[in-house]
């Protein structure tokens, strides 16, 4: 996820680019670019932040009322000054910032060196530049820039300048957001409307598969396929933080609602559906290696910990190997037995854990083959393993890991498919998981239509102060993650337990005024977890059901229930962990905290 705005009017540029690329900060921050119409196109870019970018631009603005800029989230190529946007093609006259994946870059790109083109930089992005530009020697420049739209797969929010058309941007958008603020002499390009409600109301919003021709005066919009096309105007009625959010209140509601396009972009170019496979090339170096693992330690902290033992459940009864799951923070001073036949995964959002660091640092200085499972791209988790699979999830800002965690568990899934076939997975077995895969990112969606019932549920959980989470086998995590998920954003008091471990001792807290939240989806426990449910009821204790559409048992015993849809019982926790995080959420807003920064906690722990 990356943050793009694009200028043309009266003003000078830089000024007006840098201010957005500060406003859409929040959306990436490791690396910033400006590009701008002078006497040719003036490019300039910095790893960091975009203050550093602005320091480097010394107020010079080239004189130029037309440009792009771009905050990077790097997903192809470490965060670098080469790596940084805009890029350009071989002759100097195209630069363009992208926000998205290019999925067949590899291929373009082997196609475009033939052709003898010259790439600069690592990304994905470049590519586009050199398409266009080889386009464009047969058709003008905006055929040239539809034709390659046409070529590339995967998804794109683009803002392109072509030196020969100083008074025009070419915006276009295929799944990364892109909207244009309408002002008066000037039109702006932005990835969303915090860069632009300083200077417009007037927005129009870019469809999938449109393009906009910008000039400071006029703009047209066509169809990728070249069809014109009317756009309706809409007003903004957001102030700047508002925006930033994209009209969600808080960072952690937006992050929820994002979980469809994180669990897609997990799954982008990487789940073969038909063969039923994954291809995750962060592993191909070590792929030889990896045949020879005979046990793997997965090692993380907090909601990625959580993210792990789901892992564990499904690398072992899907792929065979043996899967052990320990606290980074207990891992790294109890001197565990290891060795080159090993695997220690590192499972981090941020990357910068300092558990997880030294556990991934004690498990290499025993030889272990060190992989990770990570969100930021270029963190020191992410560099110091020997290989590994990128979330893809785009900056996470509220506290409580939300999207994270469902990126986590679709990459784990992928990881079981991916060892799963080297280690004699049927094809049949690949099929039915990676088929089911796919259709997660709409299931929840579906769950996530149900937020003002899960609201109404919220309301009346609030007079309580204790809760106990419960579930089984794959959701027995879930249930750790939900308890752990109101603690932190409702300071709620909340256990998570087994269901089955409940008669053991948790059931002697149970009373009217203790309620249990159950993840009870129709699967091979079902029945074993409805009778922990009946001993609940039986000793006066409320429930609150987070079953499968469809279950009219639940019905019968449960006080509340959210309803999620039946899916593989490996891939139920990807569903049933959205309605608890909407639970604690609308707790935690009901008591008025601020859920995005929970007090006492930091968004990435980098002290022990
Ligand atoms: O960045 P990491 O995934 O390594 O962070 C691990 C934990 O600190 C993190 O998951 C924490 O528990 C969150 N606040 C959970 O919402």
């Amino acid at each position: 996820m990356c943050g793009i705005v694009g200028y043309v009017g009266k003003k000078k540029a830089v000024p007006v680019l840098v201010e957005g690329l500060k406003q859409l900060e929040y959306r990436g921050y490791d690396s910033a670019g400006v590009s701008v119409i002078g006497s040719g196109i003036e490019t300039v870019k910095a790893t960091g932040k975009v203050a550093v970018l602005e320091n480097k631009l010394g107020g010079n603005d080239f004189g130029s009322m037309v440009g792009i800029a771009h905050t990077r989230w790097a997903t192809h190529g470490k965060p670098s000054d080469r790596n940084s946007h805009p890029h350009g093609d071989c002759s100097g006259k195209i630069s363009l910032v992208h926000n998205g994946i290019i999925e067949n870059y590899r291929e373009l790109r082997d196609l475009l060196v033939a052709k003898e083109h010259k790439f600069s930089s690592d990304t994905d992005s470049e590519v586009v530049a050199h398409l266009i530009e080889e386009f464009a020697k047969k058709l003008k420049f905006q055929d040239a820039v539809l034709a390659a739209l046409n070529e590339i797969r995967g998804t794109y929010g683009l803002a392109i300048l072509n030196s020969d058309e100083p008074e025009k941007i070419y915006a276009a958008r295929l799944g990364s957001p892109l909207l244009l603020g309408v002002g008066k002499n000037e039109n702006i390009v932005a990835s969303d409307a915090s860069a632009i409600v300083k200077y417009t109301d007037k927005v129009v919003y870019l469809d999938d598969g449109e393009m906009a021709v910008v000039g400071s005066d006029s703009y047209e919009v066509v169809t990728i396929k070249n069809k014109k096309i009317q756009k309706k105007i809409d007003t903004l009625d957001w102030s700047i933080e508002q925006a930033q959010k994209q009209g969600f209140d808080h960072f952690m509601l937006k992050e929820i609602f994002e979980q469809p396009e994180a669990v897609s972009n997990a799954m982008l170019g990487r789940l073969l559906v038909k063969e039923g496979m994954a291809n995750l090339g962060g592993l191909k170096d070590v792929d030889e290696r990896l045949k020879g693992i005979n046990r793997i330690i997965i090692s993380s902290c907090g909601t990625s910990y959580y993210a792990g033992l789901i892992g564990e459940y499904m690398l072992e009864e899907f792929a065979g190997i043996p899967v052990e799951v320990e606290y980074a923070s207990e891992f790294r001073y109890r001197s565990p037995v290891i060795d080159k036949n090993t695997a220690v995964l590192a499972i981090s959002q941020s990357g910068e854990t300092a558990d997880t660091l030294a556990a991934i640092r004690e498990a290499k200085s025993k030889g272990a083959l060190a992989l990770g499972i990570v969100n930021v791209v270029g963190s020191t988790i992410a560099r110091e393993t020997d290989a590994g699979v990128y979330n893809i999830a785009g900056p996470e800002i509220g506290v409580a890991s939300t999207k994270a965690f469902t990126s986590q568990l679709t990459i784990l899934a992928l990881l079981t498919l991916y060892l799963g076939r080297q280690r004699g997975m049927s094809e049949a077995t690949g099929k039915k998981i990676a088929s089911e895969l796919k259709k997660i990112p709409k299931y929840i969606e579906g769950i996530l239509s149900q937020k003002n019932d899960i609201k109404k549920i919220a309301k009346k959980l609030d007079k309580y102060s204790n809760l106990l989470y419960l579930g089984r086998k794959y959701n027995f995590p879930i249930a750790l993650e939900g308890a752990l998920k109101i603690k932190e954003i409702s300071y709620v008091h909340a256990e998570g337990y087994a269901a089955g471990e409940m008669k053991h001792g948790p059931i002697a807290l149970i009373d009217k005024n203790f309620p249990s939240v159950f993840v009870v989806p129709k699967d091979s426990v079902y029945e074993k977890t409805i009778s922990a449910i009946e001993e609940i009821k039986a000793r006066g204790g409320k429930i609150i059901a987070i079953a499968t559409e469809g279950d009219k048992e639940i019905a019968k015993l449960a006080d509340e229930i959210i309803y999620i849809p039946k899916t593989l019982e490996m891939l139920t926790p990807l569903v049933a962990v959205v309605p608890l995080q909407l639970l604690a959420y609308y707790v935690g807003i009901g008591k008025g905290y601020d859920v995005d920064k929970p007090r006492n906690l930091a968004k990435s722990v980098t002290v022990e």
